[in-house]
């Protein structure tokens, strides 16, 4: 790093994990039943890097950690409503709603993956979860696919706030959080 003002805040697992999570989720979304293969691929793709994610939470480097960012809803609130008023303080890892929105976005997914993994059980007697479902298919079917379908549409809305925060954030701090989602750096002041 050539300037004395910029810090490394995320490191490579988050950054590879984010992007990962957002070709994954994209190539899910867009192919559903007509490229089965390819859609039952993305979701395992989805399940992997959120397990890694999990770990990575109580591991990984200070600011990946869930301990610098999971905090209560109403300090998240707090924090929208100072965003209002553009008077945000800046945050160098997640800021207090960015911090629930994840761990939010990052349940809605292992639940989307959950019943996705089900529904690919009943569905196709195939999967890890396929013996569960060896005589009770037909009762299944129709509850997992809507419950799978509510779910991604649930974490597309989220995904579709996410990325209002990241914009709204990176105008009121004149910041690229995008970039620095990509090579890792922050200006450190
Ligand atoms: C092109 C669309 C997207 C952009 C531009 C974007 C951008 C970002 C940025 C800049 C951050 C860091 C926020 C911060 O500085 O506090 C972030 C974090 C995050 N984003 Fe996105 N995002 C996008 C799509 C998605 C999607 C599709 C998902 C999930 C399906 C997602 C899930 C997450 C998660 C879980 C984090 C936290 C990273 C971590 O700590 O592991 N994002 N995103």
């Amino acid at each position: 790093m050539s300037n004395t003002n910029e810090i490394k805040v995320w490191d490579p697992v988050i950054r590879i994990f984010h992007w990962v999570l957002v070709a994954a989720f994209m190539v899910a979304y867009l192919t559903e039943d007509d490229f089965l293969d390819l859609h039952v691929f993305a979701g395992y793709v989805l399940g992997a890097a959120i397990i890694i994610r999990l770990f990575w939470g109580f591991v990984g480097t200070k600011h990946a950690r869930f301990s610098d960012f999971v905090t209560t809803p109403s300090a998240a609130l707090k924090y929208l409503k100072e965003i209002l008023v553009l008077k945000a303080k800046r945050y160098l890892g997640h800021n207090p709603a960015g911090g629930l929105m994840i761990i939010t976005m990052l349940m809605s997914l292992t639940l989307t993956v959950i019943t996705g993994v089900a529904l690919y059980g009943a569905e196709e007697q195939a999967g890890p979860m396929a013996n569960w479902f060896l005589s009770n298919a037909d009762a299944w079917e129709d509850v997992l696919e809507e419950t799978h379908e509510f779910l991604a549409n649930f974490t597309l809305l989220l995904v579709g706030l996410h990325v209002l925060g990241v914009i709204a954030e990176s105008l009121i701090h004149k910041e690229n959080l995008v970039r620095a989602m990509i090579d890792g750096i922050k200006r450190s002041t």
